[in-house]
């Protein structure tokens, strides 16, 4: 079953999303070659503390960090750790955030310094991808209408989407029904209904579109170790186009 959230209910939402949005903020105007990620994460997490929210992930399924950082072949779920980020990397950023019982997840990819034009155009691709699956997320269109819109403008520019990892419900807890594939049919599964909240969460590789994961049992990494962005938004289905909830 999909919930239907009420306004008050999006509000909260909202308000957690736009503390994620600042801390998402935070993490642009830090991200520099040298800079180590474990000091990324717990600056984020102090910014997300003082705002009076909570970080999401730490202790999530034994999650051992406030956020995830994800850095070139790496597509999801890195740890935060001694690692320096250097010139010409690009570094994913996923955070989540849960204030007065409701989560807000969201996450962007940066450059670090001057990045290669595969890696601009595959940041630019995955992107772009997220505003198509938005745009497919109103009411009366159907599931997957979002992960076809995804699929197609990636795939049209020559990249892939991951297929072992999805988008989500998200609420009052940080995963809820139904699960978001980024590739599909259009017009299967439900319909989408005004005060749904969905996280949207294209992971686009340049390369093929297999995955594994690394030792530490988190990191999830491209097979082919070729670059790999991810962005996310909370939305919230509406009337005529969705509403973004991770803003701020
Ligand atoms: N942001 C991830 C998602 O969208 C969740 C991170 S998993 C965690 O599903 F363990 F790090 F929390
Ligand atoms: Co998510």
């Amino acid at each position: 079953m999909i919930t239907i959230r009420s306004e008050k209910e999006i509000e909260l939402i909202r308000q957690s999303g736009r503390i994620l949005a600042g801390a998402l903020r935070l993490a642009e105007s830090r991200i520099a070659a040298g800079l180590v990620t474990g000091e990324l994460d717990t600056e984020i997490a102090a910014y997300i503390r003082a705002q009076g929210g909570t970080p999401a992930f730490k202790g999530y399924n034994g999650y051992p960090a406030n956020t995830c950082i994800s850095i070139d072949a790496q597509v999801v779920h890195g740890i935060p750790g001694h690692r320096a980020l250097q010139e010409g990397e690009i570094v994913s950023v996923d955070v989540g955030v849960l204030l007065h019982g409701y989560y807000s997840d969201a996450a962007r990819t940066f450059a670090v310094g001057a990045v290669d034009a595969e890696k601009q155009r595959l940041m630019q691709v995955t992107r772009a991808s997220l505003d198509k699956g938005i745009a497919a997320a109103i009411e009366g269109n159907r599931l997957s209408d979002i992960g076809h819109a995804v699929q197609s403008h990636v795939e049209a520019a020559g990249f892939s989407v991951v297929r072992d990892l999805v988008g989500h419900g998200i609420g009052r807890a940080m995963h809820e029904e139904p699960q978001i594939p980024n590739y599909g049919v259009p017009g299967q599964g439900p319909r989408l209904k005004e005060g749904m909240v969905l996280a949207i969460e294209p992971m686009v590789n340049a390369g093929g579109w297999q995955v594994r994961t690394l030792e530490d049992g988190w990191t999830v990494v491209t097979a082919d170790s070729k670059p790999s962005a991810h962005y996310e938004h909370t939305v919230a289905i509406r009337k005529g186009a969705a509403e973004i909830l991770t803003l701020e």
